[in-house]
């Protein structure tokens, strides 16, 4: 591991507040190596949000399992808490749980269903860095956690992400899937000099140069995310009463979410006509807005696999636009994104 590498793993142990932290070539690899870890055995399921991203259930196919498709929350858009206690069938093993745009999931009380089911908990952290619950830093409580720092995230190093673990044995393992499942980091430590394929694995860590990238982000970590959070603010307090009169949903900030990662701020409307309707109005006034995820289930592979009844993640696949986010919005722009999304119906 070159000396980045090493660097950008202790900025991210201070970040996280993880002994060890592994890094990976793209957050993907870190849920496929976080899954691989599990030893998935054939048949075996896992819960993972309908509104999520496509890594998750391919992921969850990768290292030998069947992913189970679960609606999300319509306050935080992350998976529901009350439909993973309806899903009771046997061959379930864990959930991962998106922290979906940032703001904390209602993540206790599925940390408590787990231990009370024999399942485990991974924390998918792409979207929520730096995000505090009031029982803890976000990506704290599961079993294992991703994070990603592509070209969309708040960290942005290319293409990198990182897997980590509170448990020892479980941090070895991730760190011979990232080392195409060859013992290297025992052997670095000197436990085992005797070079060892031991597990499945795939060639998972990002090259030196990278991780160089990955170390200056995260030296601007503090900055950047107070960067976004006075965007963040100023849409939530400038937009509120125009999403009010036209019904259309922003981001919630439940109780016990006490620090955002302020990732994604997003409106939900009501109808697909609306969200289409506000995307043409945003480009003739020269602003882009994205649609995010589309419901898993109902894609063309997703639709053979378990599900329950998914109404918010297809609402949400279908309604939900983001809003431009990051460093390159000056006040300026800012003005004349919120006056564009204020013309938007109330004016016909
Ligand atoms: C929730 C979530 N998890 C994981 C990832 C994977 O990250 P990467 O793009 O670094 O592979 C993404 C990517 O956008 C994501 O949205």
């Amino acid at each position: 591991m070159g000396s980045f590498s090493l660097r950008a793993e202790q900025a991210l142990q201070r970040i996280t507040g993880f002994a060890e932290v592994v890094l990976a070539s793209s957050g993907t690899t870190a849920l496929i190596a976080a899954l691989l870890a599990m030893d998935l055995k054939p048949g075996e399921r896992v819960l993972v949000p309908s509104f999520g991203f496509v890594g998750l259930p391919q992921a969850v196919l990768l290292a030998g399992g069947i992913p189970h498709f679960v609606d999300v929350e319509p306050n935080t858009l992350s998976i529901s808490r009350r439909q993973l206690t309806k899903q009771t069938d046997p061959s379930i093993r864990g959930i991962v749980l998106i922290h979906y745009g940032g703001v904390p999931a209602d993540v206790s009380p599925i940390v408590q269903l787990c231990k009370s089911r024999g399942w485990f908990l991974l924390e998918d952290v792409a979207h929520s860095l730096g995000a505090l619950h009031a029982d803890g830093p976000v990506g704290s409580f599961g079993d294992l956690s991703i994070f990603s720092f592509d070209y969309q995230k708040n960290i942005q190093a290319g293409e990198a992400g990182a897997v980590a673990s509170h448990d020892p044995v479980l941090t070895e393992k991730l760190r011979n899937a990232t080392s195409l499942g060859v013992n290297l980091r025992a052997q670095a430590l000197g436990f085992n000099s005797k070079w060892d394929w031991v597990s499945k694995g795939l060639k998972g860590y990002p090259p030196d140069y990278v991780s160089a990238l990955l170390v200056g982000q995260l030296q601007e970590f503090n900055e950047i995310q107070g960067f976004r959070k006075r965007i963040y603010l100023a849409y939530e307090s400038e937009l509120s009463a125009w999403a009010r009169q036209n019904e259309v949903l922003l981001p919630q900030r439940p109780a016990y979410a006490q620090e955002s990662a302020w990732h994604i701020f997003w409106l939900l409307f009501q109808t697909r006509e609306d969200a289409e309707d506000f995307t043409a109005h945003m480009l003739n006034r020269g602003v882009r807005v994205e649609k995010h995820y589309s419901s898993l289930r109902s894609t063309t592979l997703g639709s053979h696999f378990p599900r329950g009844d998914t109404p918010v993640s297809d609402w949400a696949g279908n309604c939900l636009i983001r809003l431009p986010l990051g460093n390159h919005i000056g006040e300026e722009e800012l003005v004349r994104i919120v006056s564009a999304v204020r013309a938007w119906k109330t004016q016909s």
